[in-house]
């Protein structure tokens, strides 16, 4: 069936979404028809101009909506990660990609997409996963979501701390499978925060939310570490100290520290046995920062308490992970910044770096 150009022409004007088992597709085209075939061919051409992303999972339809506007996207249409031949297959010819902490982005994939790609956004605070020197040597802007997920990612490590030190998940336990029997005086005790020591190992907008929240539950003094001193450290009277310090001084260690060269592997067998012997480690920012082997033997010998962790290698932990068989560590799913409006900010952020990044622009939050 032939179109006329009026009505090819109201066709793009309307948002669509088209849904097919994988993919998500969302085009905008004219917001405005020009009936004159001169100019309505000129806004045409433009229209089949617009800057190609791909985005590499189902996120809160904030970002790709508002890249719809100005962008062709196309989208995996999956809460699972795009399997990646699919990924190196989709991102070719792209200007931009919209990605998450699941996805390596490195050569391979810089290849795969072919020299137009503009920038890479990732939407997480961590970039660990995003090959950065070989983006700057392509000339591709990173971008990425601090701040919009700082709170969520504070309020849960408090939570998994809070949890971890009550033995939150074996009280759960012995309710659901009977074991509670009485009220017993010695039962499940563990330690409080009052009159603690917190040692937060990297101190910047994470480190420091968390550090806010623990105030008010009377801890005694909050040590931190990290490559330079934080100049907010007095709000919560936090003391800078080496790491050595903050490991042997605290009764909590809490990992906020993004995953680097240096910080890989950092809380191992040297760590745990500088710390107290009822010190309790929690970890919010990437399992890589830990040695997890040391880490359970550390466990299994009491040389340390107990450990709450947020973040493993690999995600998803298995099942059979030696860590999931003891009562002193509680592991949750990688959760930190899940509450609905951060998720949702760190879709908008992660749109808009990338349409500022298009345009050559400085992002809302790039990497430098
Ligand atoms: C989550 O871990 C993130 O980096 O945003």
């Amino acid at each position: 069936m032939k179109l006329s150009l009026s009505r090819l022409l109201s066709h793009l004007c309307t948002v669509r979404v088209v849904t097919t088992c994988r993919y998500l597709s969302i085009s905008r085209g004219l917001l405005e028809t020009d009936t004159r075939s001169g100019g309505a061919l000129a806004r045409y051409i433009t229209t089949m101009s617009r800057p190609k992303v791909y985005i590499t999972r189902r996120v809160p339809e904030v970002g790709p909506r508002l890249l719809g506007e100005s962008c062709d996207v196309t989208q995996w249409n999956k809460d699972d990660p795009v399997p990646r031949v699919e990924l190196l297959k989709q991102v070719a010819g792209k200007d931009a990609l919209f990605c998450l902490l699941t996805e390596k982005i490195d050569d391979e994939v810089l290849d795969a997409a072919g020299p137009q790609l503009k920038v890479v956004a990732t939407m997480s605070v961590g970039y660990d996963h995003v090959d950065v020197d070989a983006c700057r040597k392509r000339n591709i802007s990173v971008g990425f979501t601090a701040g919009v997920l700082t709170n969520a990612t504070a309020e849960l490590t408090v939570t998994l701390l809070l949890a971890t030190s009550r033995r939150i998940r074996e009280g759960i336990r012995a309710v659901e499978n009977g074991t509670w029997g009485t009220w017993k005086p010695l039962w499940l005790c563990g330690p409080g925060l009052d009159g603690a020591t917190v040692g937060i190992v990297g101190f910047g907008r994470i480190g420091f939310a968390v550090a806010k929240r623990l105030v008010p539950f009377g801890v005694e003094k909050i040590l931190y570490s990290d490559a330079v001193r934080n100049p907010a450290e007095g709000e919560v009277g936090a003391e800078l100290a080496s790491i050595d310090e903050v490991l042997s001084r605290s009764d909590y260690i809490i990992a906020c520290c993004a995953l680097t060269p240096e910080t890989k592997g950092m809380f191992n067998k040297s760590a745990f046995s500088k710390m107290k012997k009822n010190a309790i480690f929690i970890n919010t920012s990437r399992g890589g920062v830990v040695n997890q082997e040391d880490l359970y033997e550390a466990l299994k010998s009491h040389t340390i308490l107990a450990a709450g962790l947020d973040v493993t290698v690999p995600e998803p932990l298995p099942t059979n992970s030696p860590l999931l068989s003891l009562d002193n560590c509680t592991v949750l799913p990688h959760i930190g910044s899940a509450t609905d409006k951060s998720r949702a900010g760190m879709s908008e952020l992660t749109a808009r770096n990338i349409l500022t990044g298009l345009k050559g622009e400085q992002m809302p939050c790039q990497v430098k």
